[in-house]
């Protein structure tokens, strides 16, 4: 298995170019299960998850394409063509779903278009028991009919499809919210969907399914109101940046010190993250070419911090921050809201001699000026590049194990750091 080794104490300068989200091209990639023309994305990120989305849409029957990768270009985010002319499968097998939950998210388009779905029930991130009743509730909502059967839900839409209807999720849910509402785009009459998430990522995939032909208003609020439609046409897209991969970047230059552009990075798909940054006494400044992150040697200052829902602090930035706090000029405070068990890399960090506790869903830490390198287990994707960015900062040494987790969501991570000073490598085996 592929380690990651790398020697802390250098500052972070340069570019680093900004890859396209990871959670905004696994959706955009789902929805052209609900047309029979092709659809384009543009900037879909190079990652585990992606292509074993590719390997689950193949199976369904969809053709996909990568165009015009040359040499050089490697860099550059893939422009995909993704052909659904004719579902061969409404199966989604368990070998397939169990290696990433969101591709369980297929079974609202299969459902939609096919009017039936046999999906297995999903894996993914070992960051709590993440079920999927706001899914099962949604789609009954829409008139199907669902069983579970041998690991697997079996839904039936009802003769002649779904069926709008006004759908009230008792908590946000970004997986079930993108279901529902690429279910609800073929479905006969209005659907509105309550407490929808408003991540980017949705208003990515909503004005994708508008640019499909869907009928939607309300994008980027907390009501979505779809009003089906009898077929859904091709399209070309954009996959925005990934907000994720520009907060974490962020905070390794806030942790290292130095001086960084994330290029392409769209400081409004994260502004929370960026106050709080801002809090700590990074300096970032919004350029015409993206986000300068810059932190001049003074102390890290410690801010307390709660993960919310979108427009709040994302969850999937907590490990991270987690990580930089260790090095404040005093204790904070972090409470996860989102997830009931995401506090594996405490152990971890620990490890750089970093001084945690954990009660319940609050963690408190101690910041001290120095870390130390260490051999350290990446357990889930966000908890491994916390390590990273740790050992970035640490004194010495730092070998992160088991980092199949980072390929799964972050493109060229060693290279994007290594060309801005970090002594980093990948060790094969
Ligand atoms: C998505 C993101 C993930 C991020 C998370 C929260 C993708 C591919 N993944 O995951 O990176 O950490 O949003 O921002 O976009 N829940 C239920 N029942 C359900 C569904 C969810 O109780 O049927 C709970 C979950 O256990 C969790 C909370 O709702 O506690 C939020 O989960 P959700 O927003 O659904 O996360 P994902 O869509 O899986």
């Amino acid at each position: 298995m592929d380690r990651i080794r790398l020697i802390g104490g250098n500052e972070l300068n340069g570019e680093i170019p900004i890859s396209g989200a990871k959670n905004a091209a696994l959706p955009l990639m789902i929805a052209s299960l609900l047309s029979d023309e092709p659809l384009v994305l543009q900037n879909v990120p190079r990652l585990a998850d992606v292509k074993q989305l590719e390997r689950i849409l193949e199976n369904h029957g969809v053709d996909i394409a990568v165009h015009g990768r040359r040499r050089g270009e490697e860099g550059e985010g893939q422009r995909m063509t993704f052909h659904a002319a004719d579902i061969v499968d409404t199966t989604a097998p368990y070998d397939l779903v169990s290696k990433m939950r969101a591709s369980f998210w297929v079974i609202g388009p299969l459902l939609a278009r096919c009017h039936e779905a046999r999906v297995s029930l999903p894996g993914g991130c070992a960051i709590g028991t993440r079920p999927v009743d706001l899914f099962l509730f949604g789609l009954k909502e829409l008139g199907a009919e669902i069983d579970i059967d041998e690991g697997y839900v079996v839904a039936k839409a009802p003769k002649g499809g779904l069926v709008g209807a006004h759908i009230k999720f008792p908590k946000v849910s970004v997986g079930a919210t993108h279901t529902i509402l690429m279910a609800a785009t073929l479905a006969r009459g209005t659907t509105v969907i309550d407490n929808a998430a408003q991540e980017p990522e949705i208003t990515n995939v909503a004005e994708c399914l508008v640019a499909m032909g869907a009928k939607i208003t309300g994008i980027g609020t907390r009501t979505l109101t779809i009003e089906g439609v009898e077929r859904l046409h091709g399209a070309t897209v954009d996959v925005i940046p990934d907000r994720i991969e520009t907060g974490t970047f962020a905070m390794a230059a806030a942790m290292t010190g130095g001086n960084v552009l994330l290029k392409g990075a769209r400081a409004e798909h994260l502004q929370a993250a960026l106050d709080i940054l801002a809090r700590t006494g990074t300096a970032l400044s919004v350029e015409p070419e993206g986000l300068r992150v810059h932190r001049n040697g003074n102390g890290i200052q410690p801010v307390d911090v709660e993960t919310d829902p979108f427009p709040g602090f994302p969850t999937d930035l907590q490990a991270q921050f987690m990580a930089l706090m260790t090095m404040a000029s005093g204790t904070s405070q972090i409470r996860e809201t989102i997830f009931e068990n995401r506090y594996m890399h405490v152990a971890e960090l620990a490890r750089f001699g970093a001084d945690i506790s954990v009660d319940g869903q609050l963690a408190t830490v101690r910041g001290k000026a120095q870390l130390k390198g260490a051999q350290v287990m990446a357990t889930d994707l966000r908890a491994s590049v916390s390590l990273v960015i740790a050992g970035l900062a640490a004194r010495g040494e730092t070998i992160v194990n088991r980092i199949y987790h980072l390929d799964r969501g972050f493109e060229r991570l060693e290279d994007k750091l290594g060309r801005c000073g970090a002594e980093i490598e990948r060790i094969a085996g």
